[in-house]
């Protein structure tokens, strides 16, 4: 018999969109008890190493406006942005801004005490709010002190959710481990929210943190849910070597600049007018471009890269705006940017795909919503602007918060049915097939020829041969025989825990690899060498896969409100 414990609002990961879902849900309705369950400690969500800012319109007087935030958002995305969700994000980000600022943020502020911000690749205004280099941190600990005045919400730290628990296409809850005893639970509740953030742990050089793997897109994919546009990865220009660790583009912002070997700011070849600050798609290409003809550097590790130049901003101004990533750079790459130009390369950073949601972030499950990276409400497109992350999280945190609060206060939640034989079957799954597996194969070993494969075929250029070869390499990781847990321990397992993870790493790559096959064009992030253009007569639609041997492919219309694609120039 598997216990089970109940609540109104499930709300699955606990970084910025689950805490700030947390609160709006908590608030909508103080007779809710509402759960946030977390593989990890509230404080080690990997929300807490966002670096550089929250995009927001603070500033009309000083010429800002809502129209042009929400036009660079859909430049940004190549289009590709549902439009009616960009205007959302732009309009409802300047009162989560305040929000956070009354409830303690310390945003940095102007010497008139005004808060502060700026400037951030492809914006036609400096509008990344800031907290030094730290946004994500402060961001976090702001919400989550600011979730502890609630009574009615409940952490539930260190539990691995395994599968999503339906009855008829509506949401009934989800089955978890407590990592502390192993014991194995049903949390029920008529709502629930998915913010458990992007996936990029596929890739072998990212900044995301190793607890960053898709078990919350698994599950959703898994229960017949779509997840949409996922061949659009976002590499940042500018991650470290030989780690992968994030240095901010706020660092771009700020005045900082890339060069080549010949000691040439090369931007200007690219994107004339803004340079570095171009959106990343472009940046990155340009940064690969450099290498393949030869104006690269030869890190020690072997690996090209180019360099991020700050030396000229000055030792006070890198002490007060870039402390976090001076740091980063003496402790993980032996330079201290006040003094040398720092070695940077491409690094996987994000995901534009996600779940398939619509503008009120509803799945197509009823009484499931995501927020967050691991959603796909289409307001990123094809690329993402730097700092409209965590305005995004912080937006659709509040609006899936209150929605799935009043949804689980209506008589329109259903009550809660589990049938015995669903429970059963996922333990099966998880105890029979991979805690108790016979493979052979070390999974730790496969993980990495995972992401080996995913650095090597879907980077920031793809073609045809490439992704094929992709596909059967990962295929073949996948039919080979690897499930198996070698800590037989129940308590604290992490090593069975990693191989859920796994698991589910090796069918989101699939999708990933699937959808850059099926998008025969390049567009934002998916660079494609044999199709060179972007492509709107046949592409200018979203992708989406549904669970299956293999995963099946559909497509899903843009909503186009105001603005005609058009040739993006910086
Ligand atoms: O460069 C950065 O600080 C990253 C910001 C973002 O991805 O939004």
């Amino acid at each position: 018999m598997v216990d089970s414990i109940s609540q109104d609002v499930l709300i699955i990961g606990s970084g910025l969109a689950g805490l700030r879902a947390a609160i709006s849900s908590a608030a909508t309705n103080e007779k809710l008890e509402i759960a946030v369950v977390s593989k990890v400690q509230v404080m080690r969500s990997h929300s807490v190493s966002a670096e550089g800012g929250t995009a927001a319109v603070l500033f009309e007087e000083e010429g800002d406006n809502q129209e042009s935030h929400i036009y660079d958002t859909i430049k940004g995305s190549d289009f590709l942005a549902d439009q009616d969700v960009a205007e959302r994000l732009v309009h409802d980000t300047p009162y989560e801004i305040y929000q956070l600022d009354h409830w303690g943020m310390p945003w940095s502020r102007r010497n008139d005490g005004r808060i502060d911000q700026r400037n951030f690749g492809g914006y036609s205004f400096p509008r990344a709010t800031y907290a030094q280099d730290k946004v994500g941190f402060y961001e976090m600990q702001t919400l989550y002190d600011t979730s502890l005045r609630f009574d009615n919400i409940r952490f539930y730290n260190e539990w691995f959710c395994t599968s999503i628990l339906s009855d008829e296409n509506s949401f009934q809850g989800v089955t978890a481990i407590e990592m502390k005893t192993g014991n194995f639970f049903k949390l029920l509740a008529p709502a629930g929210i998915i913010c458990t953030g992007g996936a990029g742990r596929i890739y072998s050089f990212s900044t995301y943190a190793y607890s960053s793997t898709p078990d919350g897109l698994d599950m959703a994919y898994r229960a017949g849910i779509g997840l949409k546009d996922m061949e659009f990865v976002q590499f940042h220009p500018t991650g470290i070597l030989p780690s992968g660790i994030l240095i901010t583009e706020g660092a771009r912002g700020e005045g900082g600049y890339l060069v080549n070997s010949e000691g040439e700011r090369f931007m200007k070849k690219y994107a004339p007018e803004k340079l570095e600050l171009a959106s990343r798609d472009i940046v990155s290409r340009a940064m690969i471009r450099e290498i393949q003809q030869g104006r690269g550097f030869k890190h020690e590790s072997g690996a090209d890269c180019l360099k991020l130049d700050l030396t000229h901003l000055g030792a006070d101004r890198i002490k007060e705006r870039l402390a976090g990533i001076r740091d980063i750079g003496i402790k993980f790459s032996g330079v201290d940017v006040i003094d040398d130009p720092i070695e940077i390369t491409p690094v996987c950073h994000y995901m534009m795909g996600g779940i398939h949601t619509n503008i009120e972030g509803a799945s197509e499950m009823r009484g499931l919503w995501a927020a967050g990276e691991a959603a796909c409400n289409s307001v990123h497109g094809a690329n993402r602007l730097g700092a409209n992350s965590t305005s995004e999280c912080l937006v659709w945190g509040r609006i899936t918060g209150e929605n799935a609060a009043r949804y689980a206060s209506s008589s329109k939640a259903a009550s809660v049915a589990v049938s015995p034989q669903q429970v059963l079957e996922e333990e099966k799954r998880i105890y029979d097939g991979i805690f108790r597996g016979s493979g052979e194969v070390n999974p730790y070993q496969l993980r990495r020829d995972l992401t080996d494969i995913m650095d090597a075929k879907a980077h920031v250029f793809r073609d045809e041969e490439g992704l094929q070869e992709g596909l059967r390499k990962v295929m073949a990781l996948k039919s080979s025989s690897w499930k198996h847990v070698d800590d037989k321990a129940k308590e604290y397992n992490t090593n069975f825990i990693n191989v859920m993870e796994i698991d589910s790493m090796l069918r989101i790559a699939d999708i990933v690899l699937m959808g850059a096959l099926s998008r025969q064009e390049s567009r934002g992030a998916h660079a494609r060498t044999d199709y060179p253009r972007r492509d709107d007569v046949n592409f200018l639609k979203h992708t989406l896969a549904y669970y299956g041997m293999q995963p099946k492919l559909a497509w899903h219309p843009v909503t186009i409100t105001r603005y005609a694609p058009t040739e993006r120039k910086y």
